[in-house]
């Protein structure tokens, strides 16, 4: 915290190497770390300052996915970090609690700069998280789940040549480890939920049969938590479960298949058929009492009547309404203060997703309970037209813009993306 109150953040972009299960010379990137970055956890309401240095030798930028903040801080393609140099965006937190993250964002490098490692959880606090399990790594865990593969001791980012999606992994890390285990002492845990991967969608669920409570979509809490046996998250999505593990076992978090609705060339090569374990909790045999789950939880997502409508084709693999991106053309001008519905269909045959900087979004027209919160970041399956509705609030800047795109990061670097200011 400085004088005037702003908590800074010191976060160092740098080279090392990690022990990731196959020895400890694999070369990775890290924040202030050789492999992924610490989580940053602040309250609604504070002011942040966030000291980005490079030490890498190349340039490249920290992006804050899902943050309600101004475009000059977003630290999206524009924001290059050189080598050696130091960027200090800052900015009001503002949002309600959530589980956000960070990552690098430099046009074309995206893929690289993230499998590498560079990656990690920006969590936001508010009064109303007060009845979830809330103890940071006791029952409150983060889970950040990444697909890598190597090629003896070192990460492999080759992908095959079918894999229009990017490269997909065959070995699961979470937070950074292999073969990973989380020790259960509470009835109930928390778990947050980040698909940090480059390509992959999983399908998460728990063997034995276990079941959980969906409490949190990527953008905050959802109204009414609800029961569910499994939930799929695309790249740069997150959920936040709360499980109640029987004591004395074992569960295991699982991938199974992802039910991607694209035909059988698009979805084997996206990986459709592959199942993970993930994550194993094991449950002490006698387990702290957890207040259960509340029966509701947030004020629904209010963003008022939209009286704009913009529709977005994902055309191709590297194009949004057949153009690719270009850092000098604004695509889209947004009016500060305006309620918009973008609606964006695949029309490309293939699987991606669409994520939106700066908002949190409503997904129309679904029943789906995972879509049911707020969301930055929504699969798109072949074929599906979806409705965003969006509002546009506090922050306009006619030279800075957001970026929207596919998260499936091979697709952002090679276009699929596009830019917004808002006036
Ligand atoms: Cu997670 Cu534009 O990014
Ligand atoms: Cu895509």
């Amino acid at each position: 915290v400085d004088p005037s109150g702003t908590r800074v953040f010191d976060l160092d972009l740098r080279s090392g190497t990690t022990d990731l299960g196959h020895g400890p010379n694999s070369e990775t990137w890290g924040v202030n770390g050789s492999y992924l970055g610490p989580t940053v956890r602040v309250r609604r309401g504070e002011a942040v300052r966030m000291n980005v240095h490079n030490s890498l030798g190349e340039t490249s930028t920290l992006h804050w996915h899902g943050m309600h903040l101004p475009a000059a801080m977003d630290g999206g393609p524009h924001q290059m970090v050189e080598p050696g140099a130091t960027w200090s965006p800052q900015w009001m937190v503002n949002q309600p609690a959530a589980t956000l993250w960070y990552h690098p964002h430099l046009h074309g490098a995206t893929a690289e700069h993230v499998y590498r490692g560079i990656a990690g959880m920006f969590l936001i606090d508010d009064d109303s998280t007060r009845d979830l399990p809330d103890r940071y790594g006791i029952d409150d865990i983060p889970v950040i789940v990444q697909d890598k593969k190597f090629d003896g001791d070192q990460l492999d980012a080759r992908s095959g040549i079918f894999a229009d999606t990017g490269v997909l992994g065959d070995e699961i890390l979470v937070n950074g480890t292999p073969g990973p285990y989380v020790d259960v002492t509470t009835q109930r845990v928390r778990l947050r939920l980040l698909n940090a991967s480059n390509a992959r969608v999983y399908n998460f669920g728990f063997s034995d049969g276990l079941g959980f409570t969906l409490v949190g979509t990527d953008g905050g809490l959802i109204s009414k938590p609800v029961d569910l046996q499994n939930i799929q998250l695309s790249p740069g999505e997150r959920a936040e479960i709360v499980v109640a593990v029987p004591s004395g076992t074992n569960p295991v978090l699982r991938s199974a298949p992802a039910q991607l609705g694209a035909d059988f060339f698009n979805g084997r090569f996206a990986g459709a058929a592959d199942s993970f374990d993930v994550l194993q909790l094991r449950a002490a045999a006698e387990l702290e009492q957890s207040a259960p789950v509340p029966m509701s939880l947030a004020a629904p997502h209010d963003l008022g009547a939209p009286t704009v409508t913009r529709k977005f084709d994902l055309t191709s693999s590297t194009t949004i309404n057949n153009r690719s991106m270009d850092m000098s053309r604004i695509d889209e001008v947004v009016t500060v203060g305006t309620t918009e519905v973008w609606e964006i269909a695949n029309i490309s045959g293939g699987v991606h997703n669409f994520h939106v900087h700066d908002v949190q979004f409503r997904v129309l027209d679904t029943d789906d309970p995972s879509l049911s919160g707020p969301k930055d970041t929504v699969y798109l399956p072949p074929g599906v037209t979806r409705r965003l509705l969006m509002r546009f609030t506090d922050f306009s800047d006619p030279t800075s813009p957001y970026m929207f795109h596919c998260h499936l990061l091979r697709h952002e670097d090679n276009g699929l993306m596009g830019q917004f200011v808002v006036v």
